[in-house]
């Protein structure tokens, strides 16, 4: 089996004082642990507090939410993959319901952000899911796997662990309303099942992540699910206690 992978994305919540005083306390808490990898997505500005709490912390590493797909340039606001990757971190984010939903980043986006993380040498982190009018239409899975397909359409050289995708459900989103154990399962198969195709055995070790309101109540009965490889959480990941009720999962 994969080891988990536990990520928390802060979204725009803890600048660098408050990134600090909350990994000074997690850190207190949560002794090394090598069965699991955490991940930890602060805000670009809080990554550099971040990083210097984590000096000699190899089990847990640091992405960034969001980047351009150019490697340099007049882009007033944007962050390239050199600078994420200079500045500490491992792993992108790509792809995330709000930067669909709030910022109309389309499939291609992501696609050629893919490629610019695998080109400088991060991981992509790469989230699809389906809305409630999806779901409810039966337009799910045909959703989900297009996302996929398509966001990974420009990388060249997957190779088992250059990727993570999670699968988070639009209408579970900082919702309350968490998929079902089933539900998830149903489509990580899927999921699972279109990599293999793509990749072969490959992506046999590729870590599929579920997120959609994950907190410390739920977290445990869905990493169970066979098929969930980890978790994405955001709301639960800025309380100190139920981040660290799920990272102990
Ligand atoms: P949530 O967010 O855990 O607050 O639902 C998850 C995510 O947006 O990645």
């Amino acid at each position: 089996m994969n080891r988990p992978v536990i990520a928390a994305n802060w979204k725009m919540n803890n600048g660098p004082t408050s990134a600090r005083e909350f990994m000074n306390s997690f850190l207190d808490q949560y002794p090394r642990q090598y069965d699991r990898t955490l991940l930890i997505f602060p805000p670009a500005l809080s990554l550099h507090a971040v990083a210097e709490s984590l000096v000699d912390r190899r089990d847990i590493l640091l992405g960034v939410q969001n980047v351009h797909w150019a490697d340099q340039g007049a882009f007033t606001g944007e962050l390239s993959v050199g600078i994420a990757r200079d500045a500490g971190a491992r792993v992108v984010l790509v792809g995330h319901s709000e930067r669909r939903h709030v910022f109309g980043e389309t499939s291609e986006e992501t696609a050629l952000k893919c490629a610019a993380i695998e080109r400088g040498g991060l991981t992509p982190l790469l989230c699809v899911g389906d809305t409630l009018d999806q779901r409810d239409t039966g337009d799910a899975e045909r959703t989900v796997l297009e996302q996929l397909r398509t966001g990974l359409s420009r990388m060249t050289q997957l190779a088992s662990r250059e990727i993570i995708v999670a699968y988070e459900p639009v209408w579970a989103i900082g919702t309350g309303r968490t998929a079902t154990s089933e539900d998830a399962a149903t489509m990580h198969t899927a999921i699972r099942a279109e990599l293999q195709t793509l990749y072969g055995d490959r992506s046999r070790t590729t870590p599929i992540l579920y997120g959609g309101s994950v907190n410390s109540s739920n977290a445990a009965a869905l990493l169970a699910t066979g098929e969930v490889d980890g978790l994405l959480v955001g709301g639960a990941s800025l309380d100190a206690g139920s981040w660290l009720t799920v990272a102990r999962s």
